[in-house]
């Protein structure tokens, strides 16, 4: 575990109330001025004022008592910063007793390219003009490199934004205009109105050449900002946003209180987007598509992002943690809750059965580590508060809620968030408050059955056993930590785990519900059949791992072949049985022949998770002489869910058979089928005489890169990626560089991912693309080596830099590539990374273990008739 970094809470002698900040930034030189008015009440006598501040040249300080009591300007006799606690110091010569004050701040500050604090973004307009924006990301803590401020989420305040901008710009803020005033030397002075109370990580500004479309949502006032002539791929946002605004002012029975609600697409963005209250941005690739394509799967994306954002609103805006500890509380709701407005809205998405695939199994994968972390962790230096934001916050807090909304039912769960909102609306929580408000609602033990989930790191196995007493069945159920290693700890913890059972009498239904709160419990079946099946976790929606006797498994199979056993049941199994096979439970061949039970699958999330399945056994035995044999299987596998589809888009297709589609031919091309590779090869070639259905485009481009194989359709393709003003072509395309083989083609797409013609942000998803694949995993990471410098530089503590180190180390397979990977990052200063670098090196090592222990097995498996009896 990496070692806690010293680090301590602002003092609580003087709250901030009031923040009037005024910003004159230049986006040619890009300095900005800056001066900030604080009203403060100072609530214990002191002669000190502490609050944070990184890079910003501090120029003028003062501090005027206001209330009756007021006497003269005082200055400070000394300023003192520090880089590392990211802090100012002001020493007054006297003690200043209790009181109103107004702390007056001259300052300046840096445009900076590092897209965190106020930072620039760059935009090539339709005349070919490179400008810049000026736009700001503060989350977790960078309002601090904007303006000095108690940048801390539980010292909430009101602004007022005041910013002065060449003429010609357009600036946006939290909240509207109240006043635009023609100021000297040429400038606009735009005074926005006040902010209810809310933290400083929420502030926002986006100030450059925007345009924007409007809608309405009751009283609110909804606009997508976007670059001008990127205006029209925005409509498919502004058209959903009123509606999510609707959902949750109904689910949540609170009004949406901010006068306006502004969505904004930002060139260069770092994360996905963010919630900045009245004002969210958003990354082009997550709000803006081509409305003249509008692709399945991108729709159902940006549906995603916008509903999430939207829920943070309430869940992070109005309530806000109390401390970044309480991150989950943001991310694992607003994960939640954005599958539960997109099924409402979208119901033919059938996003409920994606989130377990998209969420509630990575959230396992990662948590079965010994490197994980519980939900609530203790968090203090900002390096370490940018580490959480990953799948247990968001994954497994999502997975863990949607337990819990099962557990007590959407009306109590409902009337309990109620609650909650109201109660704290304008404060801060901690997770107990939550509790104690769904406790409250469904008279259920809710704090009791959720901190064994939030407070402990790790999940239960539950080890499922059946005897059989005349006409009954036994079934016996035992729990213990499940460890990826697949080893047993001793005092094991205990969770208080909702457990429910279907059989084959009723495949899709409960028929028994209990809590399994001690090691072990037997249940009583009555009137099984004899050859009746018994299934544990009922929709996979309990957080934990179920391990089946070879007889229990054995039963359940043929409910897998005639789909009689339901869709996420299907999947569960098989995920189980995977992780169960990694872990040494049960042999790798137990998991290649269960494959085969699937091979009549039709449902897109079940081949969602076959998918996942085959990825981590292409990982391993790319590593040995039976890859070849492998692909053979995963193509017989394939073929027949690939007939039924064909390459042909029907009219009247369902949502889910666009997606699968394709899924199935991209992992057919992966898998080097012949068939689909001329196909996809030909679409490619016709592509000006017919376009390419949009949902298709990918899957053409990776035949076209993997079977041509030639610098000609490479060139063609990234010619397209710099003239293209649609970013999600730009992601196709990035994206698709993975399936290109060969070392020459892939150092090739390498350089271009660090060259101009990739924004910072993107440069990371072509790499792990490519390290993705078998010839490209060790050149992407000799090449991550070989450009650790300025890949550090550019991504220090921004999240991509942790999904840069993950996705390009934790596949390989070896103990050697693990001691390679530790001793290359011993040698970095990795300060935001430590628990990442750790997770991969044990992710290698698990491989490596896997690998040795069930060689033999594979060989067995390939060897003998098995593989083609499909
Ligand atoms: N609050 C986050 C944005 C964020 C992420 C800020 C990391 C600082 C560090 C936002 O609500 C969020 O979760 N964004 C997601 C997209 C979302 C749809 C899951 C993201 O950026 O990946
Ligand atoms: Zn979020």
């Amino acid at each position: 575990m990496p070692e806690p970094k010293p680090f301590q809470r602002l003092p609580k002698s003087i709250v901030p109330e009031h923040y009037v900040i005024t910003l004159q930034p230049n986006l040619k030189s890009f300095h900005f001025e800056g001066h900030v008015l604080i009203r403060v009440k100072i609530v214990q006598p002191t002669q000190k004022i502490v609050l944070n501040t990184v890079d910003l040249t501090i120029d003028k300080v003062t501090i005027q008592r206001t209330d009756s009591e007021g006497s003269g300007i005082v200055k400070p006799t000394t300023i003192s910063t520090s880089e590392d606690d990211e802090i100012a110091t002001f020493d007054f010569p006297r003690e200043l007793s209790i009181g109103n004050y107004d702390l007056e701040i001259t300052y300046i500050g840096e445009v900076n390219n590092k897209m965190k604090g106020l930072y620039r973004s760059k935009c090539v307009n339709a005349n070919g003009e490179e400008k810049y924006s000026a736009v700001t990301q503060f989350e977790a803590t960078d309002a601090r490199r904007c303006f000095p401020c108690w940048d801390e989420p539980a010292i909430k305040a009101t602004f007022d934004i005041i910013l002065e901008i060449e003429s010609g710009l357009t600036a946006v803020s939290n909240m509207p205009v109240k006043k635009l005033t023609n100021i000297e030397g040429g400038l606009v002075q735009y005074k926005f109105d006040t902010t209810p109370k809310m933290s400083t990580y929420l502030v926002a500004i986006i100030i450059g050449d925007y345009a924007y479309e409007e809608a309405r949502s009751g009283s609110v006032v909804v606009r997508l900002y976007a670059p001008p002539d990127k205006l029209s791929q925005g409509q498919f946002a502004l058209q959903i946003s009123p509606d999510v605004l609707s959902y949750y002012n109904n689910y949540f029975n609170v009004a949406y209180p901010l006068p306006k609600m502004d969505l904004a697409a930002i060139a260069d963005f770092s994360a996905g987007a963010m919630e900045n209250w009245g004002l969210v941005t958003y990354r082009e690739t997550c709000l803006l598509m081509d409305p003249r394509n509008p692709s399945a799967s991108r729709k159902q994306f940006i549906a995603l992002v916008v509903a999430h954002e939207f829920a943070h609103q309430w869940f992070g805006n109005l309530v806000t943690m109390e401390w970044w500890t309480h991150l989950w509380l943001n991310e694992g709701f607003a994960t939640f809750m954005e599958y539960l407005c997109i099924h409402k809205l979208f119901p033919e998405f059938d996003i409920w059965s994606q989130f377990v695939t998209d969420t509630y199994i990575r959230a396992l994968e990662l948590d079965a580590l010994k490197n994980s972390h519980p939900i609530e962790v203790p968090v203090g230096h900002p390096s370490e508060i940018d580490e959480i934001f990953d799948d247990i916050s968001y994954n497994k807090g999502a997975s863990v809620i949607r337990m819990l909304h099962q557990y007590i039912g959407d009306d109590d769960f409902r009337k309990g968030m109620q609650s909650y909102l109201t109660k704290h609306q304008y404060g801060n929580t901690e997770t107990e408050d939550l509790w104690k408000s769904l406790q409250e609602a469904s008279g259920k033990p809710v704090g009791a059955v959720m901190s064994s989930w939030t407070r402990q790191v790790g999940f239960p196995l539950v080890k499922a056993k059946l005897d059989f007493e005349g006409q009954d069945a036994i079934l016996s159920l035992t729990q213990e930590k499940f460890c990826a290693d697949g080893s047993v700890e001793e005092n094991s913890p205990k969770w208080l785990i909702p457990i429910s059972v279907s059989t084959s009498k009723s495949p899709g239904n409960e028929e028994v519900t209990t809590v399994l709160e001690d090691r072990e419990t037997k249940i009583t079946i009555k009137n099984l059949p004899a050859n009746g099946w018994v299934k544990i976790n009922v929709g996979t929606v309990g957080f934990y791992r179920t391990q089946y006797t070879p007889d229990m498994l054995h039963r359940l199979t043929p409910a897998i072949s005639n789909q009689s056993l339901p869709p996420l049941d299907r999947l569960g199994l098989l995920d189980d049985l995977l992780a169960n096979v990694q872990a040494g439970r049960t042999p790798t061949s137990e998991v290649l022949r269960l494959l085969l039970a699937f091979k009549n699958e039709t449902h897109y999330t079940v081949w969602s998770s076959i998918h996942n399945c085959l990825c981590k056994l292409s990982v391993l035995l790319s590593n040995t002489e039976y890859y070849d044999a492998f692909c053979k299987y995963a193509r017989l596998l394939l073929s027949g869910i690939g007939e039924r589809l064909g390459w042909e888009p029907r009219n009247d297709e369902s949502h889910s058979d666009t997606l699968l589609r394709s899924l199935i031919l991209s992992q057919l091309i992966w898998f080097d089928d012949i068939e689909h590779g001329k196909k996809g090869v030909e679409l490619f070639e016709r592509r000006d005489q017919r376009p390419i259905p949009v949902d298709l485009r990918g899957v053409c481009y990776r035949a076209a890169l993997r079977v041509s194989n030639d610098t000609n359709t490479l060139d063609t393709l990234l010619d397209v990626y710099r003239t293209t003003n649609l970013q999600e072509e730009k992601d196709r395309i990035g994206r698709a560089l993975g399936s290109l083989k060969g070392d020459t083609l892939l150092s090739r797409a390498l350089d271009f991912s660090m060259s101009a013609d990739v924004r910072p942000q993107d440069s990371v998803f072509i790499i792990t693309a490519i390290s993705n694949s078998r010839q490209g995993r060790k050149l992407a990471w000799e090449f991550v080596k070989a450009r650790w410098p300025e890949l550090s530089e550019r991504y220090k503590g921004l999240f991509l830099l942790n999904r840069l180190i993950k996705l390009c180390t934790e596949n390989f397979a070896t103990y050697e590539m693990a001691k390679e990977v530790e001793q290359f990052f011993e040698k970095q200063d990795c300060s935001t990374s430590e628990r990442t670098i750790q997770q991969s090196i044990e992710s290698i090592q698990l491989n490596a273990a896997w690998l040795t222990r069930d060689l033999n097995c594979i060989k067995e498996f390939f060897d003998s008739e098995n593989a083609l009896i499909l």
